[in-house]
Order: C-alpha cells, then structure tokens, then sequence
C-alpha cells in the first residue's frame, strides 16, 4: 500500500519502507515523567514510511492520512502551523541533524491505521518510524534506546509536549505476542508473555476534550509539586518514584490535599504495576484483570483524568461476562479504555459495550481487537 502511494506521487520506487506501530498501556498511566513503571503492548496498527534519498537538502513529504504535502530544506527546519501533522517528522528530522551529522533530502509518504486523537499514540508512531526510516535511509548507527529519547525528545522540545517516554519506547521495542515492562528511571525493561486466551479490546469513546494537553502538563506540574512538598518535610525523594506509601500516610496531612490524591495515584499506580507484572509472569490472569480495574479507579478519583465517556465505558465492561479487567488508557480526558476479555466473550462483549453505550449516551464506540506486536527496532534486537 505505502510503496504504491509512493510510487504514485514520485512516480519511482521507494529505497525504503518501515512502520512503527501504535501502543495501548496495559497498565501503569502518568507514572513515565515520575520516572515509575509501565506495561504497554504495541498493537497491530502502524504508520508506514517509503522514502528515497534525494541529490540536495530538500524534503517532500506527503502524509495519506492528511491528503496533503509540505516541503522543506534540512538547513532550516522549523514548525509550521498549517500542516501541524508535519511537525512530527520535522522534529526528529531536525535532531538527526543536529549533533555533528549531515542527512541527505529525501521524498517520502507516510500514514497508516493508527487511530488518531485516540490515546493509542499515532504521533509516537510517526516519530518513531521517522527515526527509523532516516537511519534505514541514511545507513545511519543509532543505538535502539537513543532512537527512542530522540523520538521522546522530539515530542517535548519541538511539538512541545512534556510526555514521559512510554510511547516512543514501545513503539520501537515492543515485542509481538507480549506486553513491555518498562522502569522509566533507568529504561531497562523485559517483555512480558501475555496469554492468548486473553483478548485486548480497545473501545475509541469518540470524545476528545480539548483540554488534554493543558490538564496534561498540570498534572505534570503538579507532581514536581507533590515531590517538593514531601522535600520540605524532610523525606529524600527525587520523584514520586522513590515515595511508599507509608510516606504518604504519616506526611500527607503536610501536603495540599490535591497533590496527595495525585502523589497517590502514582505511588499507588506503581505498586499495581509491579504486581500486575508478577501475576501475569504467573499467569493469573484474573488478578491482573483486578489491578487494571482497580488503576481505573485510582484515575477516575485520585488523578482526575478520566471523563463521563470512559467510565461509562469501563462500568459497561465491568457487567460484561469474560471481563477479565477494564480501564481508561493513555494520558485520558478523552479516548479509549482497554479491555482484557477471554476470547470466547470477546464477540459478545463487543456487541454489549456498543450496544449499551449507545443506549447510554448516545455515541458510537469504534472497536479494535489488538495483538501485542513487534515494535519498529525489535526485530534488529532480537
Ligand atoms: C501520554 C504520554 C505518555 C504517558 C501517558 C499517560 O500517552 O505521551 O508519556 O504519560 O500519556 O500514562
């Protein structure tokens, strides 16, 4: 399909064709930027790159997705407000350029099935498989977990928004048939086998508040508030990772009583990470399906990031037969819930959820059954 597109607008054959997948979290939601855990899996919807290198400095991209084309030179690489969707590429474009290296122009086309403005990451995946289509393009020698700090950083310096590293880093190195254990501290991580008598089902609630992005970076700051906080009473913390929740329970009347429902969560958020990882190398699938709901819980109550939609869609889940777990995904305010349902209920509980979801509220649930999948880089890493 891409290599057609390509063929199409440039009327040669592409050099180079890669995809990065989208990702839906298991569980583990805002703990990234607190330098805490989490389990993504990257799922079966990509966005796809072909490109060719060209003679000069000049880049022309074409996006499917957008119908629509920009151009521009690699020795000035800036944002551009009218073709927003092409400021993923130029980010990672601009800070491959950077550092001592010199890339050549390309043509390229890119687009591909990833929901957009649904919480599965379309934008990660775009910064991820522009990285990877540059080195592949360029013959150039980054490291995997350097690929993804530069898709990461992209997203915080030049589209300008404080996300943590999850995304970026499953759509590189998520494994198929696996979920993503991920310490956002020092970025190891191990990948972990998710039983396929289990289904992920994904339901878009459709709804996209436009406050996402400032609530976003609120509770961004909010956090380094909580950590400050907890400072001045004298614990030595660097970030709500280091904090148990013994330390909640003797100093929270000394915190704001807002920044201690959202320390928290994280704290709590992490604890379930951990747990969730250990019952599912164990293979209790019942027990992780319990902390998943209960993640929901923490969000809806203590974090504040879910919305009418969402937990309209969880509870919906929750009285479904099959329902292993159900919960909100991604950053919130908007987009979709992840379900774990066995496989025999999953056509049942498809029906149900949008069926009553309709009755409920009047909106239409798009629903993507997903297989955890290899990431952009995993198939050079293993
Ligand atoms: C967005 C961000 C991630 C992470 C999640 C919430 O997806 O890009 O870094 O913070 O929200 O868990």
């Amino acid at each position: 399909m891409i290599d057609q597109a390509f063929r199409r607008l440039f009327d040669s054959d592409p050099e180079v064709v890669v995809r990065a997948p989208g990702r839906v979290n298991l569980i583990g939601e805002h703990t990234d930027y607190n330098e805490g855990f989490v389990l993504p899996a990257a799922i079966d919807r990509y966005v796809w790159f072909a490109g060719r290198r060209r003679q000069d400095r000049t880049v022309r991209a074409h996006s499917i997705d957008f119908a629509d084309a920009v151009e521009f030179s690699l020795d000035r690489i800036e944002k551009d407000a009218a073709h927003s969707w092409s400021n993923y590429l130029r980010g990672v474009t601009k800070l491959l350029e950077g550092n001592g290296r010199r890339l050549a122009g390309a043509d390229l086309v890119f687009g591909g099935d990833v929901p957009r403005e649904a919480g599965l990451s379309s934008s990660a995946a775009v910064e991820v498989g522009a990285a990877v289509f540059w080195q592949r393009l360029l013959g150039l020698d980054l490291a995997a977990v350097d690929t993804v700090k530069l898709a990461r950083r992209s997203e915080n310096e030049f589209v300008g928004v404080p996300s943590g590293i999850m995304d970026q880093f499953v759509s590189a190195l998520g494994r198929r048939g696996h979920a993503l254990f991920l310490d956002c501290r020092d970025l190891k991580y191990r990948h972990v086998p998710l039983a396929a008598e289990a289904a992920i089902v994904v339901c878009n609630s459709g709804v996209r508040r436009a406050l996402a992005q400032s609530e976003y970076e609120l509770r961004v700051r909010q956090c380094q508030s909580a950590v400050e906080q907890l400072r001045s009473t004298g614990l030595e913390v660097e970030s709500l990772r280091d904090v148990k929740l013994g330390d909640l329970i003797t100093r929270g009347k000394k915190l704001d009583p807002l920044l201690l429902k959202r320390a928290s969560h994280i704290v709590t958020e992490n604890d379930r990470v951990r747990e969730a990882v250990r019952v599912l190398e164990q293979g209790d699938l019942k027990f992780f399906g319990r902390l998943m709901n209960a993640s929901h819980k923490s969000l809806r109550d203590d974090y504040e990031v879910s919305s009418k939609e969402l937990d309209a869609l969880v509870e919906l889940a929750w009285q479904q037969p099959g329902v292993l777990g159900a919960r909100m995904t991604g950053a919130g305010f908007g987009g979709c819930t992840v379900n774990l349902v066995e496989q025999a209920a999953a056509d049942s509980f498809v029906q149900a959820v949008q069926e009553g979801y309709e009755r409920a509220l009047g909106l239409k649930a798009e629903v993507y059954v997903c297989r955890p999948s290899d990431g952009a880089l995993t198939a050079v890493e293993s």
